[in-house]
């Protein structure tokens, strides 16, 4: 095995390289501390592998993404949502009649119960979904104490199936009790995306029909949002799940991780920002001007990655679906041509080039959101949704592998020892 070494202190100490299938390279300081009393610095953890994982591969200089070694490409293409789903969960996709049960399952537990009605009601009417999804996973817990054993192979495979199939059903209850609608129960007869279509947009007084180009598309969505390795919810996840917490509960903590406008809530953020440069009639010029600006904190939101510096692969394959979405269905959208505006203003501008600041996978998902009349605070539920299968799976990878609990240090800059002084000295 290759080395490293590192000369601190008047000692050499050999540090192990090891190397990922995909030919990246890591130096294991797993023993740093102990051998040195050293520990490293790296606020971000942009330096820090803090797992091995065989579940997404991102080469972000040359823009791959790869769930369990598929092209996401490939993916989008080939399979539906719980087809991926199943591959990031279990490691490879699903045989026809694996496919058939483990579809069957997730259809047929999406009902949550009756009490969650009341917990709902409990919610003020404008709470954000993603608040009122995060507290409703957490209490699922609650609901079943009957899975909550992350040791227990048979426990956990439960609690997969039961938050996949009532996830949707928990998102679309946070939306109906913002607008005041009965909650529909779920429709087991349709497709996964179809029944959540069903869930968010029936009312029991009309009937409904699943749009085909519609269910589509949110089911594309999710699959380009299933995994992206150790990004900030994923990392939340495993690191709440690490102190053996259940599933439940680390999951829940990755949906608020996901919420904040830096990582998933930047969908919302990014039409929030198409819908102002329309209505104030700002050109595009003068907005990402704005987002240059050292005087201004606002940021071109779906633009740049911590890891993707090239271009961002579902950014590329959101926008080619915008296109085809808006186009089946009719819809001319203001807010599309303003994205692609002021795309082209940042990709020529020097400020994003010498910064490698792309559209990310946030830029054109909320246009197609939009087209298909979810409204705006929703979006990064959509997004929960798609992401939730990658959650489960880096947390089941962390709890088959060896692992400690997750627990950083620091380097301590306050105060040194000192005496406590009396109240009347202070
Ligand atoms: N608009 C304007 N400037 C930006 C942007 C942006 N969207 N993104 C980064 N920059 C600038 C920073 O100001 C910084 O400039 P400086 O070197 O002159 O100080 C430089 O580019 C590097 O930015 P960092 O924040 O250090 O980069 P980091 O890798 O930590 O952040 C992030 C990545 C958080 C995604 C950032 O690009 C950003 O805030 N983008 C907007 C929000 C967004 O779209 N988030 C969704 C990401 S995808 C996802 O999580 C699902």
């Amino acid at each position: 095995m290759p080395t490293a070494e590192l000369h601190i202190d008047g000692k050499v100490i050999e540090l192990p390289v090891i190397e990922g299938s995909e030919g990246e390279r890591a130096i294991d300081i797993q023993n740093l501390r102990s051998e040195t009393g050293l520990i490293t610095m790296d606020p971000g953890y942009a330096n820090t592998g803090s797992c091995e994982s065989s579940i997404t591969f991102i080469n972000g200089e040359e823009g791959i993404l790869q769930y369990r070694g598929y092209p996401i490409e490939e993916l989008a293409e080939n399979c539906t949502f719980l087809e991926v789903s199943y591959l990031l969960i279990h490691g490879e996709l699903p045989t026809e009649v694996e496919l058939d049960g483990f579809t069957n399952s997730i259809l047929h537990h999406t009902m949550i119960h009756e009490d969650f009605r009341l917990l709902f009601r409990a919610l003020p009417k404008d709470a954000h979904p993603m608040a009122a999804c995060s507290a409703m996973v957490s209490a699922l817990a609650t609901f079943y104490p009957d899975s909550l054993d992350p040791r227990d192979p048979r426990e956990v495979e439960v609690s997969i199936h039961r938050l996949l199939a009532k996830l949707p059903t928990i998102a679309s209850y946070a939306y109906k009790h913002s607008v005041g609608q009965p909650f529909m129960y779920p429709d087991n007869n349709l497709s996964y995306v179809g029944n959540f279509l069903r869930l968010m947009f029936a009312n029991p007084c009309e009937e409904f029909e699943v749009d085909p180009v519609v269910e589509k598309a949110i089911d594309l969505l999710l699959i380009l949002h299933a995994d992206h390795e150790q990004n900030c919810s994923a990392s939340t996840v495993r690191i709440v799940g690490s102190s053996h917490v259940n599933m439940f509960a680390s999951i829940s903590a990755g949906i608020n991780a996901l919420w904040g406008p830096r990582h998933g809530g930047a969908n919302q953020e990014v039409i929030e920002m198409l819908s102002a440069i329309a209505d104030e009639g700002i050109s595009g010029k003068e907005f990402v001007d704005r987002a240059k600006s050292r005087d201004d904190t606002s940021r071109l939101m779906g633009f740049g990655h911590r890891v993707y510096k090239n271009f961002d692969p579902r950014a590329r394959i959101i926008k080619k679906a915008c296109y085809d979405v808006l186009d089946r269905l009719g819809v001319n959208s203001r807010l599309l041509e303003i994205a692609v505006e002021i795309e082209q203003l940042a990709l020529s501008d020097d400020y994003f080039v010498e910064r490698n600041l792309y559209p990310n996978v946030d830029f054109y998902s909320g246009v197609i959101y939009t087209a298909i009349g979810t409204p705006e605070n929703m979006f990064t539920a959509n997004f929960a949704i798609g992401r939730l299968p990658g959650w489960i799976a880096q947390w089941r990878e962390m709890h088959e592998h060896k692992h400690k609990i997750g627990r950083p240090r620091q380097v301590y800059t306050g105060e040194t020892r000192r005496k406590v002084p009396q109240l009347s000295d202070r």
